[in-house]
């Protein structure tokens, strides 16, 4: 039977696009940025997006389109039924699970804050007051499990929709309405007496901020913000036509994920330092520092609304493609029927996202802390975004410059683009300064390398 397709190329690039924004670019890249000192952390950001990000992407897409096929029967296809590179599709299924299971919590949080910003809950409270109530939000067990049973019900449902009639039909139209709730938030933002310092804090680079675990935590971040690394844009590449030009399609997603977290940070920053807050409060940038911001701004409830349905629905059609990656899996491989495996998929992950809902209650898994040193929810976000994903792109990359066949990766590249005089270019980087980045950059990571002097 021949594969589903996207019903619009459009449809395909929201789709893509709302797979690689999503909290990783409202949440996540704001508050990273602001503690590795913003300017230059943004710098090798941007290059490792350019430099490691798009070609990799490439890569998945051509994988995808190419095989038809989620990313084991990818592998299998391409290197063969007993080869080890299907190693690399279990992996990616394997980081999809995991990833799904905390960020729907963090996505949880948002809808929470969505139902408290209607309720103004700021109203009459201090600073100190509005902080705390992130800190009870997420050390209430109960209310994070109930949010994300919410939050996955509404991936689940939408996953069963199919391609056609609920992922594309869902990416049209969040994302649109993503797009303008941003621009009315940045407009918002141009007009705070903090603007100017807040366009200097990110694109200014002060090199000297810059530390080489920033440098390491930029280029990790470019996997986890375009969504790279675990096959989900492999898995939205088999629905591809070969028609399509996959250069321009990587081209189009990069960029509007990148303007998308520079513009969440040109909505945050500039309200931070209006009123005189650090960048650097860490994950509670989002949670704590906005919403005292908001409670001080003439109609701040509203844009507070607005801010966290952004959020949640950022963070939605990324979630669709998280599950979509497990979701396809069984569907090629067992011949599940969509239902059964968004269902079953989706349940098992709900399951094993209850102990990242309970991670901030601390009489709860507390022996878990005492092990690893971090929470279950911090151990899986760490281990997922800086492992799997890392280590499942370096290996595509190797796979695609190094191994698979040089004629039917020509091939596929060039069909349907006009870039394809680029092949030769891209194969290089691919081949050379993906891996050798990489390497180095897992090298720190395990310690076998150094950074700097008793860091
Ligand atoms: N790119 C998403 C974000 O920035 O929040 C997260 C993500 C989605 C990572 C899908 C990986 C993935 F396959």
């Amino acid at each position: 039977m021949a594969r589903v397709q996207w019903a619009s190329r459009i449809g395909f690039v929201l789709a893509a696009a709302g797979s690689a924004v999503g909290l990783g670019n409202i949440w996540k890249f704001p508050y990273i940025a602001g503690v590795n000192g913003g300017g230059a952390f943004v710098l090798i950001y941007l290059v490792s997006i350019a430099l490691i990000g798009f070609p990799i992407m490439i890569a998945e897409l051509l994988l995808g389109r190419g095989t038809q096929s989620s990313p084991v029967m990818a592998f299998s296809k391409m290197a063969g039924e007993e080869s080890n590179w299907k190693a690399v599709g279990w992996i990616g299924v394997a980081t999809g699970f995991i990833i799904l299971s905390y960020y729907s919590v963090v996505a949880g949080w948002s809808l929470n804050y969505v139902l408290m910003s209607i309720c103004d809950f700021t109203n009459d409270k201090s600073p100190e007051q509005i902080n705390s109530l992130f800190d009870t939000l997420s050390a209430s067990g109960g209310i994070n499990i109930f949010w994300h049973s919410i939050f996955m019900l509404i991936t689940i449902g939408i996953v069963i929709g199919g391609v056609r009639k609920g992922i594309e039909k869902w990416s049209k139209i969040l994302m649109p309405v993503l797009f303008v709730i941003l621009v009315v938030l940045v407009v918002r933002s141009i007009f705070m007496p903090g603007f100017m310092q807040g366009i200097e804090f990110v694109f200014a680079p002060d090199l000297s901020a810059l530390t080489a675990a920033g440098v390491l935590e930029a280029v990790g971040h470019a996997f986890f913000t375009l969504s790279l690394g675990m096959g989900a844009m492999l898995t939205y590449g088999s629905y591809l036509s070969k028609k399509e030009d996959l250069v321009k399609a990587s081209v189009v997603v990069c960029s509007l994920d990148t303007l998308i977290a520079l513009m969440a940070c040109l909505i945050i920053f500039p309200i931070v330092f209006s009123f005189g807050f650090a960048p650097n409060a860490g994950p509670g940038l989002a949670f704590k520092t906005i919403p005292v911001v908001f409670s001080q701004i003439i109609g701040g409830s509203l844009l507070s609304i607005l801010f966290f349905l952004l959020l949640a629905f950022a963070a939605l059609t990324s979630a669709i493609s998280l599950l979509e990656v497990v979701t396809a899996h069984f569907i090629d491989s067992l011949g599940w029927t969509r239902k059964k495996a968004a269902l079953i998929t989706g349940s098992l992950i709900f399951m094993f996202g209850i102990p990242s809902a309970l991670s901030g209650s601390k009489w709860i898994f507390s022996e878990w802390e005492d092990l690893f040193t971090k929470n279950f929810f911090d151990t899986m976000d760490y281990l997922a975004t800086n492992w799997m994903l890392p280590l499942g792109g370096l290996l595509m990359a190797i796979y695609v410059g190094w191994f698979a066949k040089k004629a039917t990766i020509r091939a596929e590249f060039t069909q349907g683009s006009k870039y394809g005089s680029l092949f030769g270019a891209w194969l290089f980087v691919l081949r050379f300064i993906v891996p050798i980045t990489m390497v180095v950059v897992l090298l720190y990571k395990v310690g076998i390398l150094q950074v700097g002097p008793e860091s």
